[in-house]
C-alpha cells in the first residue's frame, strides 16, 4: 500500500520539481485524495491512464455538491435561466462551424532526440516528460519549428470507419446550447435576457496535462449560455462577471487566493469581444478557475448561416427580429473541485504537541455532513446512534463511527472536511440530547435529539 501510494505522489510531483513549496502542498494534498477515498489515477492497477481520474466515494460527493451548489444558483434560484442536458457527440458540421476544427489549436514543438511533446506556448514551465529533472530542449535535443496542433478526439459512429462516419468528442458543452436556442425559445417562452445553462463532460486532446486534475483531457464543465438584447451586452457582461467571482467567495473561497483578471485583446478567444477569468493562486501559480466571455452573436449568426434556419429572436412587444449577444460563464467542475480542496486545506497546531489536518470545506461542499459516535461500543449507545443515523439519513450524507478514542474520530472527519460530528453518550439516556461539535473552531454544543435534523438544516444552506 505504502509502494503504490509513493509511487502514485511521485508521478504528480514530478511536475513540481523547481518549486519545493508547490510539491510539499500539492503532494500531501494528491496522496490524502488518494489515501481518503476522494480521487484515483484511472485504471490504477494497470498502471494508470495519463491525464484521466476516478472519483472514489468522497470525491463523487464532493464533485455532486459542487455541482449541485453552480446548479443552485445558476438555474434553480433564478426564474431567468433554464437546463438542457445535451448528448456528447454532435453533427460534425457544428464544429466546422464554431470554428473549433479550423481554430481549436494549440501550438506544438517536438524535441527531436527525445520525442518528448511541449505546448510552445507555454514552453519555460514545463519539464522534460523522459527526463523530469531537465526542461524542454536541455537533453541537447533540437525543438522543431511549432505547428498547430487540434485537441479535438476524433471518432467513427457506426459500423463503417471512413470520413463519412467521423464525429468528435465535444471540447466544450456551449455548442449543445446554442443549437437548440431555437427549441428552448419555443418550447420554454423565455425572452432575452435569459439563459441556457449545462453540465456535462467535455473532452479536449490537451498536449500537456498538469497539476493533478486542474488539465485533464477528459472533464465536466459548467456553462451557461446569456442570451441580451445587443445593448444590454456590456451591463450583463459586467453582472456575470462579479456574481461569478461571489459565487466562490459565498462557498468560503478566501478572497486573497481570488482576482478577476480582464484579458488582453491578443488573448481573446477567436468569437469573443471582450472576457474575464476568475483566477485563483493555486500552490503552482495564479491560474485560471473560469472565464467569463462576451461572445457576440459569433454562434448563433454562424449556425443559422450553416443551416439556413432563422436563430433571430422576435420580439413581439417592438416586433423586431434580431440576434440575441451572449455571456458566457464557464468553469471546470473539476478545476471548482481542485480550488475547493486546495483553498480548504490547513495542517494546524493545536498546541502541546497536538496537531490536525483539515478540510475547512463550506458545510454545503462537505462530503460526508455529519459523523456521528457513540461515546462507547455498548450499554445501548450505538443503538441510540444508529437510530439517528438512520432518521438523518433521509435527508443528509452522514458516517456512522465506534472505532477509537473519540479524539481519533475527530481527527478522521476533520481530514475529510466533515462540518459536524454527533456523540450519542451516556446523558442521551436520560436528557436526549447529544453532543454537536463543530470542525472549524471545535467547539461543541448539547442539542435535543428531535432538532439535531434542524440543527443541520440551518448551518447547510448555502
Ligand atoms: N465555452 C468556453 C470554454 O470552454 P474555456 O476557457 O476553454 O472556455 C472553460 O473552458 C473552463 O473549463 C476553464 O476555465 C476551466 O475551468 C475548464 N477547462 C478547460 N480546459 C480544461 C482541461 N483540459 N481540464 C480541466 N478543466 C478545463
Amino acid at each position: 500500500m505504502t509502494r503504490i501510494l509513493d509511487a502514485y505522489v511521485t508521478l504528480f510531483s514530478r511536475n513540481y520539481r523547481f518549486m519545493s513549496k508547490t510539491t510539499d502542498t500539492m503532494e500531501k494534498l494528491v496522496s490524502l485524495c488518494k489515501r481518503r477515498g476522494f480521487i484515483f489515477p484511472s485504471s490504477e492497477i494497470y498502471g494508470g491512464l495519463k491525464s484521466c481520474w476516478d472519483y472514489g466515494p468522497l470525491g463523487v460527493e464532493l464533485k455532486r455538491n459542487v455541482k449541485e451548489a453552480w446548479w443552485h444558483a445558476m438555474v434553480r434560484r433564478r426564474r431567468d435561466v433554464v437546463g438542457i442536458d445535451c448528448s456528447i457527440f454532435m453533427h460534425p458540421k457544428v464544429w466546422e462551424t464554431s470554428g473549433h476544427l479550423a481554430g481549436f489549436n494549440d501550438p506544438m514543438v517536438d524535441c527531436k532526440l527525445c520525442k518528448a511533446r511541449f505546448r510552445a506556448d507555454t514552453i519555460e514551465n514545463q519539464v522534460c516528460p523522459k527526463k523530469p529533472s531537465k526542461r524542454p530542449g536541455d537533453c541537447e535535443g533540437e525543438l522543431t519549428e511549432p505547428r498547430q496542433f487540434n485537441l479535438m478526439f476524433k471518432t467513427n459512429m457506426g459500423p463503417v470507419e471512413n470520413d463519412d462516419s467521423v464525429v468528435y468528442l465535444r471540447p466544450e458543452t456551449a455548442q449543445g446550447i446554442f443549437v437548440n436556442f431555437k427549441n428552448v425559445v419555443d418550447t420554454s417562452r423565455m425572452k432575452p435576457p435569459f439563459g441556457i445553462a449545462q453540465q456535462g463532460k467535455s473532452f479536449r486532446n490537451e498536449i500537456v496535462t498538469e497539476n493533478f486534475i486542474f488539465r485533464s483531457r477528459e472533464f465536466e464543465q459548467m456553462e451557461m449560455e446569456f442570451f441580451v438584447p445587443p445593448a444590454e451586452a456590456d451591463e450583463w457582461y459586467v453582472f456575470w462577471r462579479d456574481a461569478r467571482y461571489k459565487w466562490f467567495t459565498d462557498l468560503g473561497v478566501k478572497p486573497e487566493k481570488l482576482r478577476l483578471r480582464e484579458h488582453d485583446s491578443d488573448e481573446l478567444a477567436h468569437y469573443s469581444k471582450c472576457c474575464a477569468d476568475v483566477e485563483y493562486e493555486f500552490p503552482f501559480g495564479w491560474k485560471e478557475l473560469e472565464g467569463i466571455a462576451n461572445r457576440t452573436d459569433f454562434d448563433l449568426q454562424r449556425h443559422a448561416e450553416a443551416t439556413g434556419r432563422d436563430l433571430r429572436f422576435f420580439d413581439d412587444q417592438s416586433k423586431e427580429r434580431y440576434f440575441p449577444h451572449v455571456i458566457e460563464p464557464a468553469l471546470g467542475v473539476d478545476r471548482a473541485t481542485l480550488t475547493f480542496l486546495v483553498d480548504a486545506y490547513e495542517e494546524e497546531e493545536l498546541g502541546e504537541g497536538d496537531n490536525r489536518t483539515v478540510l475547512h470545506l463550506h458545510p454545503a461542499l462537505a462530503p460526508i455532513k455529519a459523523g456521528i459516535f457513540p461515546l462507547v461500543k455498548k450499554d445501548g449507545l450505538p443503538e441510540i446512534a444508529h437510530q439517528l443515523e438512520d432518521d438523518l439519513r433521509e435527508y443528509f450524507n452522514v458516517f456512522y463511527d465506534q472505532s477509537g478514542a473519540i479524539g481519533r474520530r475527530y481527527r478522521r472527519q476533520d481530514e475529510i472536511g466533515t462540518p459536524f460530528c454527533i456523540t450519542v453518550d451516556f446523558d442521551t439516556k436520560t436528557d436526549q440530547a447529544v453532543t454537536i461539535r463543530e470542525r472549524d473552531k471545535m467547539t461543541q454544543e448539547r442539542v435535543p435529539l428531535d432538532q439535531v435534523k434542524a440543527y443541520l438544516d440551518e448551518r447547510l444552506k448555502f
